[in-house]
């Protein structure tokens, strides 16, 4: 049993503080939102991922989770601190690490004795030495420590399922004391453990995150090679995945990626590499054919319905991709402005975003169900694969939109079955 605190109760942070409470250690979270903080104290989460709420509760009633937002408390009892506060992005694309820098300052004033600190958040290679210059040189009482690099790759839907069973297991560490105690720590998870230096870990993390975009960003562009010629996207991804070089997954074409990582990660490495004199194209491309993707969309929209001034669109899905109610960067925020713009009426309905899509988006008819986003629209139009979309009635929503138009921008429906129904079906690379 290791005593745990992890600074910043996100996504991240709390999934990290949930998984290693309910695999038996003592844990406290921190986090400077006091909101947040009292909420989690009376089992409210400040966002949805399946089984974490559960996980929340029975371990905090075994004794085993609690949350603070007072950083000092926290560490106190502490002998690894896991940093998950937030690295926005900044308007040049640049990772804003204030909040680390801001981290390592009240850490290092707060160190009471030998602490292990670990990096969570994906942050630029150097910056793991940045947080050891800045406790040394605020740490007063000259207290040992140790700085380490674990790099989270919990996808949002499946974080809990990412951390209990892992694909891998990345420590950079510098000394035998922090790779000893992180590989205590994990021991109860079975997964091949790759050991090296920090910033090696740091750049593991950016380069992974960058190819699963590029992934995405291929098979879209495929997509379009196969509109323009009559392929279909889905059987050549499906004859490339076989190959295990390649891999069958991420590769589902559609409008593109969105959610905090991808699109942050990957402006950050872009503008991280060109700080240290390289240019990384090819990162540059995977974000323009991403961008392009998103307006194919409105593309798709005016082929289909000639002018889009006055008409009513019905849009199925908010989050960036299902099982969470996450919105940030989401392609459907920018479709739906996009639409907007062009004074199109939208009427949208997502099973779990819609609250937070309020935050973001107005002017927006938010609807109870599907059919009611359909009702009186001239086209209805996919952008997250919720399960609950899969098996709708499409007699029924034929009946209720005002032109049969379908664009589904997830390629959830099989176009044959669509035209069966009578509608007009719009897929991507199909
Ligand atoms: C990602 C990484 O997967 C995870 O390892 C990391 O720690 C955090 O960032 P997440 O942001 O939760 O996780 O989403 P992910 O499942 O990777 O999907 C990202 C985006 O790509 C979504 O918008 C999704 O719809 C899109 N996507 C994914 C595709 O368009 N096609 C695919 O084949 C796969």
């Amino acid at each position: 049993m290791t005593n745990i605190c992890v600074i910043g109760a996100g996504h991240v942070g709390l999934v990290t503080g949930a998984c290693f409470a309910e695999l038996g250690n003592s844990v406290i979270c921190m986090d400077d939102d006091v909101k947040k903080i009292e909420g989690l104290k009376n089992d409210v989460l400040p966002f949805y991922e399946p089984g974490l709420e559960v996980m929340v509760v029975q371990n905090k009633r075994a004794g085993r989770l609690s949350f603070t937002h007072s950083l000092e408390d926290s560490i106190a009892g502490s002998n690894i601190i896991f940093v998950a506060v937030g690295t926005p992005q900044k308007s040049n694309g640049e990772a804003d690490l204030t909040s680390i820098e801001n981290v390592a300052r009240r850490i290092a004033c707060a160190l009471d004795g030998y602490k292990l600190i670990v990096e969570k958040s994906t942050v630029p290679i150097k910056t793991g030495d940045w947080i050891h210059k800045t406790i040394k040189l605020n740490c007063k009482k000259g207290v040992e420590f140790d700085i380490a690099s674990n790099p989270e790759f919990l996808r949002e839907g499946t974080a809990v399922h990412d951390f209990m069973q892992p694909d891998r297991i990345v420590l950079g560490v510098e000394s035998e004391r922090a790779a000893r105690l992180l590989i205590e720590l994990y021991k109860p998870i079975h997964a091949p453990v790759v050991r090296t230096n920090v910033k090696t870990a740091e750049l593991i993390k950016h380069a992974s995150n960058s190819f699963l975009a590029l992934k995405i960003s291929y098979i879209n562009a495929i997509s379009n090679i196969c509109e323009k010629t009559g392929a279909d996207v889905l059987k050549v991804a499906e004859g490339m995945g076989y190959d295990k070089r390649i891999g069958k997954d991420f590769l589902n074409a559609g409008v593109g990626y969105g959610g905090y990582c991808l699109p942050k990660d990957i402006s950050a490495f872009i503008k991280m590499a060109e700080e240290i004199g390289y240019d990384f194209e090819l990162l540059k491309a995977v974000q323009r054919v991403n961008n392009y993707q998103r307006q194919q969309i409105v593309r798709k929209a005016k082929d289909a319905l000639w002018n889009l001034q006055g008409k009513t669109v019905g849009i199925l899905g908010l989050a960036f991709k299902p099982d969470t109610d996450d919105m940030r960067e989401s392609p459907s925020m920018y479709i739906i402005r996009e639409l907007q713009k062009q004074e199109v009426l939208i009427k949208a309905y997502d099973p779990q975003a819609m609250d937070t899509a309020k935050n973001f988006l107005q002017d927006v008819e938010y609807c109870q169900n599907p059919y009611e986003a359909a009702s009186g629209s001239d086209a209805l139009i996919f952008l997250t694969e919720w399960d609950e979309f899969k098996n709708l009635d499409f007699v029924k929503i034929k009946r209720l939109l005002k032109q049969p138009i379908i664009i589904d921008g997830r390629n959830i429906f099989d176009p044959l079955t669509m035209k069966e129904h009578g509608l007009t079906y719009f897929g991507i690379g199909r």
